[in-house]
């Protein structure tokens, strides 16, 4: 055997778990476990495959010829999750802080192509103190070529970041092309320009928690779209993720065994409050709608006037997008429009069926809104929904105001099933509003005025503040009772599964960015 090839090998068997023991070590003092250990916890047992294992970095500068770790601080390969493959790269943060050089950026790249040949989900692990320093520009490049990929793949196989470590500077572009963000919680962080720049440049004095930590980006930013405990736990949640999605976009999520009972969900019937501006809960109708247990919520903590999540009607896997009338009414803002936007857009990539629930008394008006481009941002959610050509079915538990009504998936805008409970408002705006623009005069000259107001808000109400105009119409195709939303759904979604719908030929659309 050649003489180099040999010391490579026996320094590979040394470094199974990562590099020696101290080197664990470091990581598990830091509450983190090993990169080795990371895939070990997310693969099914003896299913992972290396690829790699003894790739070297090329660098001769700054005495780097003589620092060689095999692997060069990315562990990469394939594996089976639950029986389903899946690609994987994790940073391994003990060599050389889990930079990237040129040949690190290579090995990523080779998974990332592999993936997408074979039609199988990409998951990253992330754990990296950015662009390696003594390599320059070919580090940087190396980057730039993942973020290629990143494009390139998008839309044909799922893509999952999970953030286990640092991850600053441009690399962080990396994961935000991805579909899934997860943050480990205290371990990890996300940011363009750390707390050091941030003090030069603004004056501002912040901690790398504060600035880009876990909780941050999961509420203020929603950068990332799940938070974890710890590694563990995170690992998981990235295998949950998985359940509810197909391998790529012409695949289709296997269904879990079901078998249809009665399916009437009583319990509905009270959960609508006697007054109209009493909230209540969103997650409670999801909760009965759902197969039991199975709903899995995305960004939970950013934007919460919407509720977006996976869930399994009949074993289906289904995408549900809802109001939520406990947050801000469940009106419309820039963050749930950005947010559901985002969530439909990824359903509709990877034929995921989507149900909305509708409660939404309109766009949340104010400066703020307006000056933070509601008008662009509210777009998106219409433009995401009127692409979709996935199945999609819409109940509407109360309020379906304005031009939300439009855009919460309405019949107009492509929507194949649209439901209505007895409890549903469908009109322009509320009572109040509407009978003081247009009775105004009438309301003016009356003896008096609050009388008259009430009376024609009654009168509006009577008219409008019904679901019955709608059904008319036809944009509603039934009023139903709560009780029996779970079983409706059911039916027309496995009436839908074959849905196909042929768009006109073209490029790309240009989504309001
Ligand atoms: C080379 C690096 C490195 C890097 C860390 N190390 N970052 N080596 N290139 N980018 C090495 C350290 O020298 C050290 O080596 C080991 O990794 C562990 O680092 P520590 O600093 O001891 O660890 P810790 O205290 O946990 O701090 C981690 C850290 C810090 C916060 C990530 O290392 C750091 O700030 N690194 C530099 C981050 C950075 O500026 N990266 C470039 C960003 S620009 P030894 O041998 O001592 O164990 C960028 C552009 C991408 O990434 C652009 C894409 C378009």
């Amino acid at each position: 055997m050649d003489k180099k090839f040999e010391t490579l090998a026996e320094k590979l068997a040394a470094s199974k778990l990562g590099g020696g023991q101290a080197r664990i070590d470091s990581q598990h003092k830091k509450g983190k476990l090993t990169a080795r250990e990371r895939i070990h916890f997310l693969l099914d047992p003896d299913s992972f495959e290396e690829i790699g294992a003894l790739v070297t970095h090329r660098s001769t500068d700054f005495g780097m010829e003589s620092q060689q770790f095999l692997g060069d601080g990315v562990v990469t390969g394939y594996g089976t999750v639950k029986g389903r493959l899946i690609y994987v790269f994790a940073q391994d943060f003990t060599v050389f802080g889990g930079s990237l050089s040129e040949t690190h950026a290579e090995k990523i790249c080779k998974v990332m192509d592999l993936a997408l040949k074979s039609g199988a989900p990409l998951i990253g692990l992330n754990d990296s103190g950015g662009a390696r320093i003594q390599e320059g520009v070919n580090s940087l490049g190396g980057y730039a070529d993942i973020f290629f990929r990143n494009v390139q793949v998008s839309g044909v196989i799922p893509q999952i970041s999970a953030i286990m470590g640092p991850c600053a500077g441009g690399a962080v572009y990396s994961p935000a092309m991805t579909d899934f963000i997860l943050m480990v919680e205290g371990s990890s962080y996300m940011f363009v320009t750390g707390p050091n720049v941030v003090k030069t440049v603004t004056n501002e004095t912040v901690t790398s928690e504060e600035l880009g930590g876990a909780s941050t980006h999961a509420s203020k930013s929603g950068v990332t779209h799940l938070t974890a405990a710890n590694d563990i736990d995170c690992i998981d949640k990235i295998k949950r993720l998985l359940s509810y999605i197909p391998q790529n976009c012409v695949d289709k999520v296997p269904d879990l065994p079901f078998e249809l009972g009665e399916e009437y969900r009583e319990e509905l019937n009270n959960i609508i409050p006697e007054n109209a501006n009493q909230p209540y809960d969103i997650k409670e109708v999801i909760a009965q709608i759902a197969d039991e247990g199975s709903f899995f919520e995305i960004h939970e903590h950013y934007a919460e006037n919407i509720v977006v999540g996976f869930a399994r009607l009949a074993g289906r896997s289904i995408g549900i997008i809802a109001n939520q009338p406990m947050s801000l009414a469940g009106v419309l803002d820039v963050n749930s429009s950005k947010k559901a936007a985002r969530f439909v857009r990824f359903c509709d990539c990877f034929n995921i069926p989507m149900l909305v629930l509708e409660d939404v008394p309109g766009f949340l008006p104010g400066t703020d809104q307006e000056w933070n481009a509601i008008i662009t941002n509210g777009a998106k959610l219409l433009y995401a929904f009127s692409e979709a050509t996935v199945p999609r079915i819409t109940v509407i538990t109360r309020k379906a105001y304005g031009g939300a009504y439009d855009v919460m998936n309405s019949k107009h805008i492509g929507a194949d099933m649209n439901f209505a409970w007895p409890s549903a408002e469908i009109a322009v705006m509320g009572a109040k509003g509407a009978s003081e623009i247009i009775f105004k005069k009438e309301i003016d000259s009356a003896e008096d005025p609050a009388a008259k107001l009430t009376e024609k808000e009654q009168e509006y109400a009577e008219k409008f503040a019904n679901p019955y105009r709608a059904a008319a119409r036809g944009f509603i195709d039934e009023v139903i009772q709560p009780s029996e939303t779970r079983r409706k759904l059911i039916k027309a979604f496995a009436a839908l599964e074959h849905k196909v719908v042929q768009r006109p030929k073209r490029k790309h659309g240009n989504v309001p960015l």
